[in-house]
């Protein structure tokens, strides 16, 4: 039985569901190893570019779709161009929402491992939670059940419906993890030696900046904004005709790069005060920073709060990324919400238990020379993310009418659109251009500088 469809209550719901979805472990895990593996400043001010001159663009162009036709990411291709193929990008998009989901969930459940274990506290020997580490992802049982628990708790938000789940737990977590993040920020930035790690964050050395920090940088904006895989399409398919998409797109751009540079700002004075390389790489987060935790006075409700924010952050994220797969059940289907989520989630139950097993019993199985955790990344991030976020730009740049790109940006007339010439530039020539470049390069196909 069909329900009617649901809507954010307001445009700043519509904001903190996106903000909800953008923030994740992409902020909190990721980018503050990628600023340190790619040499600080330099890396965030590529990063800044990126945002604002390729990715803003790109949400415009997910809002455009997804709020103009009002229909999962599949059934808006159909009804923007149909008898077309265009519906191709759509699967691709629920393809890309499960491979993430399979690994992201899995790396979900490590941090409510590191929540509880931070309870009783870390040991402040890096050999010993190097170990604890390996031991813990490559057991077969609790990573698993971790992965099932934040699944399962994700599931029943989005079974709740739009305005009374997904927006709801929004405005309940946003704002208590900018306190966290604000909170551990300034704590750290208190710490002997934490001048080193700002310094860090925020004097550019360019000569720093390789192909491959280009490269990261943008994959890292693509992730962090959740785009190219339909997710802001799903989300702006709930959003009224009112609503100034302009608006909430440039904001939770901002609002994303503000969580990433405060998590930057609570992690590499950290880092640094402790004399720790900042180039640690993806254990920065379970292994590196338990270990500054435990030498902190009350380090171990200062790691609760830091790993209990990260569970939190990724909880809104896997939110999203369960909507685009279970609004297309839903619609295209015609099933319930709570059987296309129940579906949805049973997917994932098998393809993230696979993953998180490939750390330890499968570890001898490869797809492409890649264990199954690794080729789920490796497929979402650099092959179906930059080619959903390719042929969204030029669906909307080359085949989507200029008015009807006019009419959503403005809100039929509602808004003034500022640098619409510009927009129309990027989307049509520059954000394609750039994205076949990364994915290319990204490939292996061709060599940058
Ligand atoms: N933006 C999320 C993060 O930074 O952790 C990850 C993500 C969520 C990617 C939703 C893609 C997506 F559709």
């Amino acid at each position: 039985m069909q329900q009617p469809r649901d809507h954010f209550s307001s445009q700043f719901g519509v904001f903190l569901a996106v903000v909800g979805s953008a923030v994740g472990l992409g902020n909190f895990w990721r980018f503050p190893y990628m600023v340190g593996t790619h040499g600080g400043a330099a890396y965030i001010i590529l990063y800044l570019v990126f945002v604002v001159a390729l990715c803003l663009p790109i949400m415009f162009s997910e809002f455009i779709i997804g709020r103009r036709t009002q229909s999962n990411v599949f059934g808006a291709f159909k009804k923007l161009a149909p008898g077309t193929g265009w519906w191709g990008i759509g699967l691709l998009s629920v393809a890309a929402s499960i491979a993430i989901l399979s690994f992201y969930c899995v790396v979900g459940g490590w941090t409510i491992e590191y929540m509880i274990q931070s309870v009783v506290g870390f040991s402040s020997d890096v050999g010993v939670l190097g170990h604890n580490f390996s031991s813990f992802v490559e057991s077969p049982v609790r990573p698993i059940l971790w992965h099932l628990l934040l699944l399962g708790m994700s599931a029943v938000i989005v079974v709740g419906g739009i305005r009374n789940g997904i927006e709801k737990a929004c405005k309940i977590v946003m704002p208590f993890l900018l306190l966290m993040v604000i909170f551990l920020a300034i704590r750290v930035l208190f710490l002997p030696g934490a001048g080193e790690g700002v310094i860090f964050l925020f004097k550019p050395d360019f000569s720093k900046i390789t192909a491959e920090t280009v490269l990261a940088a943008l994959g890292q904006s693509f992730f962090s904004l959740s785009l190219g895989m339909g997710c802001i399409i799903t989300y702006a398919s709930y959003v009224k005709k009112e609503a100034n998409i302009v608006k909430v797109s440039v904001y939770t751009s901002f609002a994303d790069v503000g969580f990433s540079i405060l998590c930057g700002l609570a992690i590499m004075p950290a880092v640094f005060a402790f004399g720790i390389l900042p180039s640690e790489g993806p254990s920065l987060a379970f292994i590196t920073l338990p270990n500054i935790f435990a030498q902190l006075p009350f380090g171990n409700a200062i790691a609760f709060i830091f790993f209990a924010g990260l569970t939190v952050a990724a909880l809104t994220s896997v939110i999203s990324l369960i909507e685009v797969v279970a609004a297309y059940f839903t619609e295209e289907l015609k099933l319930t919400r709570r059987t296309a989520v129940i579906i949805t989630a049973s997917i994932i139950v098998v393809t993230g238990s696979l993953s998180s097993l490939s750390m330890g019993a499968l570890k001898g199985f490869t797809i492409f020379g890649k264990g199954i955790f690794d080729m789920f990344d490796y497929l979402a991030s650099n092959i179906l993310l930059p080619l959903g976020g390719l042929s969204i730009v030029i669906f909307v740049g080359w085949v989507l009418n200029k008015s009807v790109v006019k009419d959503e940006l403005s809100s039929e007339g509602r808004h003034r659109v500022p640098f619409f010439k510009w927009t129309m530039f990027v989307i049509k020539f520059i954000a394609p251009i750039a994205i076949t470049i990364i994915f290319l390069s990204a490939l292996g196909l061709i060599k940058l500088f």
